[in-house]
């Protein structure tokens, strides 16, 4: 038996951290995360703001960062909305909010960033954005590099901010020197080339980052905590490799008090998906370079960020030593109590984030669909819509409205109808409300659509998912049936209050000859049955799930053609999931990309295709996958209005849309069954 009256689960995930006279309560971190709901008009905290920051601290973690701040408003900001670290009035919904947080033992901090040379004139005083180097950026914006007076007057508005967080009542600041921001840009050699004492060697290029982090301590006093994120590496050849950044940190060892290590520069789009790791990278996937970091002698706690969401390999990477803590941004976002669900053994019920990027790059409008899209990226927001959103976490960006919901007035009797995402959510949601819960699934197993995700190397959290929320079916005493095709006079026996149509959609065929030979294909239909395609297939349809099937058979050793009408490959992707998609998509020697070209005929040769100007060709393929979209399924759900007292169509049946709108729309069916008697 134990000496200890009571063992953890993950101790070295849950041992305190100590640093100076400060105690973390344990190695947990939410990352900086920024959402634009977080803050109001003039940048002060918003109700929401404090009920999701405050979340994270209630889940568990040890430590609440927010995300960057506005220092000042003359040329730092890259966004139009920040948390205020200049005014006063800053002070009060800041100090409750951190109370709030204290209340569970987590520490909070802000961070502190000057966008540097991708500061926008707008956002602004209207002046020129600044830099190491005079240049012109992508968008066109001119930057002028920066004397010693502008420096001087940077390490200003970063210890006036530091010393309001503090006042503020956090417990910290977290210095961004990395992706590629000002402090970052003059650390970096492909953007610091100058040839004075601020640029050359490593010694020269942290000359300006290190006056700032002293003008910082010197505001704050030894015992207020600065934390430094750095990018380990830029991923770009000639930029920061992690030896640099080791050699940074033994630099700045005497004023930070813990460092972590993100990747990539904000400079290089090709950087964006390591960055903000998409599910094309493995699982901690900069856990090397803190493991780096640690074996190179630095002395104060390193952390490691990026793609982290599971407790035990968190511990694992505790556990050998590559890193003191951990980092999470979307892990937190997709289920907030993550450390006190790991903490109490029920890792099995923490909801995994899918990494699609709808957290993220929904409410900054980053959806463009120009193909070389930089300079969209940096100048025009078109699709912003302030919209906050996950695809998994029911409550992101509105959990003020829901948390708050009244509660049913008696149990009802809920007939959910289909297995699918909708369908398992509506039910578990209902379940957890009160209401006696039936689901009838068709098929011989729950998951609908997203039974394709086991077959793909790159949608392991998807299947993830899916295990998730059969695991959370099964625990709730819903009567399911499988192999059980609901219908009205089925339903009838069960006498429900309400019905939750969750049947989906089905693949469009489009109408062209030969498009019902047996050589045809739907991309939903294909996965599982791989080794019936032969070795050549024609794609039709370059959406996301066109791509992502392309990419997939070539994984499987098919050469694809992948043949699409617009000129732009998946537009209805998310914009990181996009850029990471086309790179692989654009780097796969297996796949050949036909845009502007449409299939106007399957023949037994393979399929017809032909260009804007009309002219036709034949492109030889064993076989032929649809990927022309989906539509809802009308009929099988318009069989069941009048059925019962309440009848909530859901998910794709509603309308086709993503994971995100499944989730959504069963939640809230589920939240309005019962109110009213
Ligand atoms: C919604 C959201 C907002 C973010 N805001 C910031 C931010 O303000 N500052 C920052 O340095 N990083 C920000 N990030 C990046 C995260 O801190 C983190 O580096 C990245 O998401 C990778 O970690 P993950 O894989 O655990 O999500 C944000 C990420 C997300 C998902
Ligand atoms: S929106 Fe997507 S990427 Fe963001 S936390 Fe939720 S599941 Fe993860």
């Amino acid at each position: 038996m134990s000496e200890k009256p009571y063992e953890l689960l993950y101790p070295h995930l849950f041992s305190p951290l100590k640093v100076g006279k400060n105690i973390f309560k344990n190695r947990i971190f939410l990352a900086p995360t920024h959402l634009p709901i977080t803050i109001d008009q003039d940048g002060f905290l918003t109700k929401e703001g404090q009920t999701y920051y405050g979340n994270m601290a209630k889940g568990g973690c040890a430590t609440v960062h927010m995300g960057e701040v506005i220092m000042d408003r003359t040329n730092s900001l890259a966004h139009e909305d920040h948390l205020n670290m200049v005014d006063e009035n800053t002070l009060q919904t800041m100090n409750t909010f951190n109370e709030y947080c204290h209340i569970f033992g987590a520490k909070t901090a802000v961070e502190l960033n000057h966008s540097g040379h991708f500061a926008m004139p707008q956002f602004g005083d209207g002046s020129d954005p600044m830099g190491p180097i005079e240049r012109d950026m992508p968008a066109g914006t001119h930057v002028r590099a920066m004397n010693e007076e502008d420096m001087a007057y940077v390490c200003k508005i970063y210890a006036k901010a530091a010393n309001m967080a503090k006042r503020c009542g956090c417990d910290m600041v977290c210095m961004h020197m990395g992706h590629g921001w000002l402090l970052g840009s003059f650390l970096s050699p492909l953007t610091n080339t100058r040839t004075d004492q601020y640029g050359g060697s490593r010694e020269n290029r942290m000359r300006f980052p290190r006056m700032v982090l002293e003008a910082v301590r010197k505001a704050v006093g030894p015992d207020f905590i600065i934390e430094a994120r750095l990018s380990g590496e830029d991923c770009v050849p000639g930029g920061i490799e992690i030896d640099d950044t080791i050699e940074y940190v033994k630099m700045i060892e005497d004023l930070v008090d813990l460092v972590h290590f993100s990747a990539g520069n904000r400079l290089y789009p090709e950087t964006r998906a390591i960055m903000h790791p998409s599910h094309f990278l493995e699982e901690g996937h900069n856990v090397h370079l803190a493991a780096k970091a640690k074996a190179s002698g630095i002395k104060i706690p390193i952390g490691a960020i990026g793609s982290i969401q599971n407790p035990e390999f968190a511990e694992q990477v505790l556990a050998e030593g590559k890193a003191d803590y951990i980092l999470m941004a979307r892990g937190l976002v997709a289920d907030n109590d993550w450390a006190n669900k790991a903490r109490a053994g029920k890792a099995e019920d923490i909801r995994p984030c899918i990494k699609c990027f709808r957290c993220m790059d929904l409410a900054g409008g980053k959806r463009t669909v120009s193909r070389h899209n930089i300079a969209d990226y940096l100048t025009d927001f078109p699709t912003v819509t302030r919209r906050i959103e996950c695809s998994v976490n029911p409550l992101h960006g509105n959990a003020m409205c829901k948390i708050g919901f009244p509660a049913p007035k008696r149990t009802k009797k809920v007939c959910v109808v289909g297995g699918g995402p909708a369908g398992m959510m509506a039910a578990i949601s209902a379940a957890d409300r009160g209401h006696e819960v039936v689901l009838f699934e068709k098929t011989d197993k729950l998951g609908g659509q997203m039974h394709y995700a086991k077959h793909v190397w790159f949608k392991v959290d998807m299947e993830a998912y899916r295990q998730y929320l059969i695991r959370q079916v099964s625990k709730r005493g819903i009567d399911l049936h499988l192999n059980t095709e609901a219908t009205p006079e089925l339903l009838k026996a069960y006498a429900p209050d309400a019905i939750v149509v969750a049947v989906g959609a089905e693949p469009v065929v489009p109408n062209i000859p030969g498009i019902h030979s047996d050589k045809v294909w739907t991309a939903i239909d294909a996965y599982g049955h791989e080794d019936q395609l032969g070795d050549h297939v024609v794609l039709v349809g370059g959406g996301m799930v066109g791509c992502e099937t392309a990419l997939h058979l070539s994984s499987k050793g098919k050469k694809v053609t992948l043949v699409e009408m617009l000129d732009v490959l998946a537009p209805d992707g998310i914009y990181t999931e996009r850029l990471h998609t086309v790179y692989f998509i654009e780097n796969d020697e297996n796949i050949t990309v036909m845009t502007d070209t449409r299939c106007v005929e399957v023949t037994a040769e393979g399929a017809v295709v032909a260009g804007e100007d009309g002219e036709k060709k034949l492109i030889p393929a064993d076989s032929v996958v649809l990927s022309a979209g989906m539509k809802s399924l009308e009929a099988a759900r318009d069989q069941f209005f009048g059925c019962a007292y309440d009848v909530i169509n859901i998910g794709d049946c509603l309308k086709v849309g993503t994971i995100s709108s499944a989730t959504q729309t069963a939640y809230d069916a589920a939240l309005t069954i019962g109110l009213d008697g």
